[in-house]
């Protein structure tokens, strides 16, 4: 299976996003990276939950990729429409009980996954294995686009790849945060799944979309 990519949209043009998607939609990348932020969790704030509700309006075959940065993040879910395709990942560090939080995104029919942001160790997620589609990976610390990756987030890959293989469960990796062209590759090497592709990459105004997304995918096969 070849590496999926999730565009960040709030690195995108965001004055013509309707077009974004839809071009997006056209090229085939399997996810639209949707960062929602509570200005608590993470100092910033992003889209509104009708804006990440409205995304859905235009996309015919991408999936929403919704990357909750904010606490108890279960409070936005009727909000955001939770429901089938979506990927929701909310943060280990920003849920008072992760596991039932988990569970109402499985229970609306969307994909749960578990992000952890650098200051966790890989071990912290042992527990939540058997709940998730997918573990996301913070590369940077959560809260902007435009950050240089956190150190030693290239051996903590392996080291999750290796923990999650070792439990034998079929939990993928996504990874979020300065996934650039020079990273892509050797992260694809240890084990990532799904990429966050944002300013350091598809929308780094090197190259045109669609010549970025063939890209991209020719980096992680
Ligand atoms: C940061 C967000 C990322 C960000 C990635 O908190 O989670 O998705 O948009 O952007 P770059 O690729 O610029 O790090
Ligand atoms: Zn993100």
């Amino acid at each position: 299976m070849r590496g999926m990519l999730s565009p960040s949209v709030m690195c995108a043009d965001l004055l013509h996003l309707a077009e974004e998607i839809e071009n997006l939609d056209r090229l085939g990348v399997e996810f639209l990276h949707i960062d929602f932020m509570d200005n608590k969790f993470v100092p910033n704030i992003t889209f509104d939950t009708n804006m990440v509700r409205s995304f859905k309006k235009p996309m015919k075959n991408i999936r929403r990729d919704i990357h909750i940065m904010a606490f108890e993040p279960q409070q936005f879910f009727d909000a955001m429409e939770i429901g089938e395709n979506d990927m929701v990942s909310v943060h280990l560090e920003a849920c008072e009980d992760a596991h039932r939080v988990l569970k109402d995104i499985k229970d609306r029919g969307a994909s749960p996954c578990l992000a952890i942001s650098p200051d966790t160790p890989v071990e912290a997620v042992v527990e939540y294995l058997d709940e998730v589609y997918a573990i996301l990976l913070m590369t940077v610390y959560p809260g902007f686009a435009g950050q240089p990756m956190a150190p030693g987030s290239m051996d903590k890959l392996s080291a999750l790849r290796k923990l999650i293989d070792e439990s034998g469960k079929n939990v993928l990796i996504e990874v979020d945060g300065h996934v650039s062209w020079n990273h892509c590759g050797e992260m694809r090497s240890r084990g990532a799944d799904i990429f966050v592709a944002g300013s350091s990459s598809v929308y780094g105004k090197s190259y045109p979309l669609e010549e970025a997304v063939n890209k991209f995918y020719s980096l992680v096969q």
